[in-house]
């Protein structure tokens, strides 16, 4: 196996954000949520909702790399200066990992002295250096995994695929692959819908329900 990936259902994701909700309402009274773009933004903004925070802005943390490479660094996109003077703060993200992204955005939070500054993300990874006031579950680091969340779906599974579509498969095959590599289970339904997608956006090639990445020559 090369790493464990996990599909992620938007009822985890509802679940993670009122559990989230309930420890902020025992403890803080944020007037600002701050999402981290792109993966806290889904969560930013349901937590902006069932807080009744109205003030939602977004800054951007970035990796060098793709899916599932542990190493990749992040780096803040320059925010600006913020007014966030006297103000109270929630930074929100999807997950801590190497914890890297919610330092950074912290950090630079931090820097523009705000009143009161509070973090939280849905999932928490017990390797990650940096710990979040609130989080939705804890991720022992012996079960790691990459965590496919609801709106990565599509570039997540075409970084997966493309580790492991070497030459053609079937729809069937594709689904094996993904198990054996990733122990990635995944309805099938959904990956029709995804496969069939990436064929009309040309990221892959279907010849008669066989898929590959590189266009097959018709005499073959
Ligand atoms: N971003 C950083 N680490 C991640 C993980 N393990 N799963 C999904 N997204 C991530």
């Amino acid at each position: 196996m090369d790493f464990r990936a996990r599909i992620v259902t938007w009822t985890d994701v509802e679940k993670w954000c009122s559990s989230i909700r309930d420890q902020v309402i025992d403890s803080f009274v944020p007037d600002m949520i701050i999402g981290l773009s792109r993966g806290g933004l889904v969560p930013a903004r349901i937590l902006s909702d069932t807080l009744w925070i109205k003030d939602l802005i977004s800054i951007k943390t970035e990796h060098w790399g793709i899916t599932a490479t542990k190493s990749g660094k992040a780096i803040l996109r320059d925010p600006g200066k913020l007014n966030l003077n006297g103000r109270k703060v929630l930074i929100v993200d999807d997950i801590t990992d190497t914890g890297q992204s919610m330092k950074l955005a912290y950090d630079f939070v931090k820097s523009q002295e705000p009143a009161e500054v509070k973090t939280a993300t849905m999932l928490h990874i017990t390797r990650s250096s940096f710990i979040p006031d609130f989080y939705g579950e804890l991720v022992d680091q012996k079960n790691w995994a990459w965590f496919i969340f609801p709106w990565n779906v599509y570039e997540d599974l075409d970084n997966l695929l493309s580790k492991v579509l070497n030459g053609r498969a079937s729809l069937e095959e594709l689904k094996t692959l993904l198990l054996k590599n990733f122990d990635l289970k995944i309805e099938d339904t959904l990956l029709e819908t995804v496969i069939n997608d990436f064929v009309k956006a040309g990221r892959i090639i279907s010849n008669s329900g066989v898929y590959s990445r590189e266009k097959i020559a018709a005499s073959q």
